[in-house]
């Protein structure tokens, strides 16, 4: 530590040393340059040119130019972008880039062999591109927005995209003449996006972005869920809305505030008093819209789980007593018959009564169904309107029937059970 300290010190005491006695030419130093620029070293105090045998422009440690007896050396690295001026001894140097910032020699050797120096340091700030937008939040068809770039460089062109496509002019969306700002009024909800400007020199360029957000809404408010439920079944019903920001929720029912603030309306076990109109109103806190739908939901009685009503009740009972009934003939009718493919179903008296009879289209019907689909037997039904006919006949297949039987659907149109 102490070594490279003391090294240090001998160093910047030979520095001072050597300015002090060996400085002789003084370099104005220019201003700070951006990249892209030009910048031209000039001595004060040039010798007189007549009597100089050697010129040498240096960065850092490598030569630019060098100039025996009037006759230049470019270095090739700065070929095309230097312009040296042998009777003021300036140095032109052209688009500059970042790397360029240092410090600049001169050194001029007379034909006496006295060689005089100078020294100047440039510094070059790099190209650079920032975008300034608005800082409120933007409303759809209300609020328009400026979006400007700033930054530092020498700027050859200037390129906007919007999510990477180049961004083009419109109604709405203005240039400034110096394309350094876009201007768009009013905003519309595809205004939202991510900008980029690009600015581009010779040398680099550089890209800013800003993302733009348009608020709107709500709008096409919608509620969805079920319109009529058996009471005691539950009801969830779900409101949503087109809304940026998303849009808040607020439930009425029948034109009272329920307190629910969800977008989901929920009722685990519905009764009687849940029937009624349900109202969704949504809201968006930025552009403080509100819009709003209603949805009418009946509960009826009956149903699922715990409320039978009468009618269903009664239904039920009566669809067990005449199926017990159905099966009860069957048996009888199966037994006193014994022959079972041959099926000649009783004439009219021969049954019991007249709840017998009624059932007895629909045994007929399962009967039927049976032998077709096990033997292939014909069907054929009679007229049940005429009470004194057979109304339903299964014959033995073998015996071929030469009539071609009735449409079998035709025949069964009636209904099995007639109230
Ligand atoms: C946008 O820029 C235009 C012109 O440059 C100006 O008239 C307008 O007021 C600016 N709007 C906003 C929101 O800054
Ligand atoms: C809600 O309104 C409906 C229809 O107007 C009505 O039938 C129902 O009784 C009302 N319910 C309550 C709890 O107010
Ligand atoms: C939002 O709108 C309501 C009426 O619709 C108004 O009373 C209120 O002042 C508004 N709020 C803001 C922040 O603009
Ligand atoms: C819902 O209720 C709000 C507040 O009372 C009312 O302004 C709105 O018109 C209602 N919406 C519908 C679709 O009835």
């Amino acid at each position: 530590m102490m070594v490279s300290y003391r090294l240090y010190w001998t160093l910047w005491m030979l520095l001072c040393f050597e300015q002090y006695f060996s400085q002789d030419l003084q370099i104005p130093e220019p201003p700070n340059k951006e990249e892209g620029d030009s910048v031209v070293f000039t001595p004060d105090n040039p010798p007189p040119s007549t009597s100089i045998l050697i010129t040498q422009w240096f960065f850092t440690t490598a030569t630019i130019i060098i100039v025996v007896s009037g006759v230049p050396t470019v270095n090739p690295a700065y070929e095309g972008r230097i312009s040296f001026d042998s009777n003021t001894f300036a140095l032109e140097l052209q688009n500059l880039r970042q790397s360029d910032s240092g410090i600049y020699r001169l050194s001029v050797t007379t034909s006496a062999g006295e060689t005089l120096t100078g020294e100047t340091s440039l510094q070059v700030e790099k190209l650079s591109v920032r975008l300034i937008g608005p800082e409120e939040p933007l409303i759809e068809g209300k609020s328009s927005a400026n979006i400007t770039s700033k930054g530092n460089g020498i700027i050859t062109s200037v390129q906007w995209m919007k999510d990477n496509s180049p961004l083009s002019p419109s109604n709405s969306i203005i240039f400034s003449p110096d394309f350094r700002s876009v201007s768009i009024s009013p905003v519309q909800r595809s205004d939202s996006g991510e900008y980029q400007c690009t600015y581009t020199n010779p040398v680099s360029s550089e890209t800013a972005k800003l993302s733009l957000i348009i608020n709107y809404g709500p709008e096409d408010v919608s509620i969805k869920g079920l319109g009529e439920v058996n009471s005691g079944a539950p009801v969830s019903l779900s409101c949503s809305a087109n809304s940026v920001p998303s849009a808040s929720f607020r439930w009425m029912f029948n034109g009272t505030d329920t307190g629910v603030t969800t977008d989901t309306y929920t009722i685990d076990k519905t009764d009687l008093t849940h029937s009624g109109d349900y109202n969704c109103t949504a809201w968006n806190s930025v552009t403080n819209r509100s819009a709003s739908q209603r949805h009418a939901l009946l509960v009826k009685a009956g149903g699922g789980g715990g409320g039978l009503s009468t009618g269903a009740i009664v239904g039920i009972v009566i669809g067990v007593l005449v199926a017990v009934a159905a099966i009860c003939g069957l048996i009888v009718y199966l037994i006193k018959t014994k022959k079972m493919p041959k099926i000649t179903l009783p004439k009219n008296g021969r049954s019991s009564g007249a709840a017998q009879r009624r059932q007895e289209p629909d045994l007929n019907y399962a009967d039927i169904s049976h032998f077709q689909k096990g033997s292939g037997e014909r069907v054929i039904l009679g007229n049940r309107s005429e009470p004194s006919t057979e109304y339903a006949e299964v014959k033995r297949s073998g015996t071929k029937s030469t009539a071609p039987p009735p449409p079998y659907g035709s025949q069964v149109s009636n209904p099995p059970l007639r109230r």
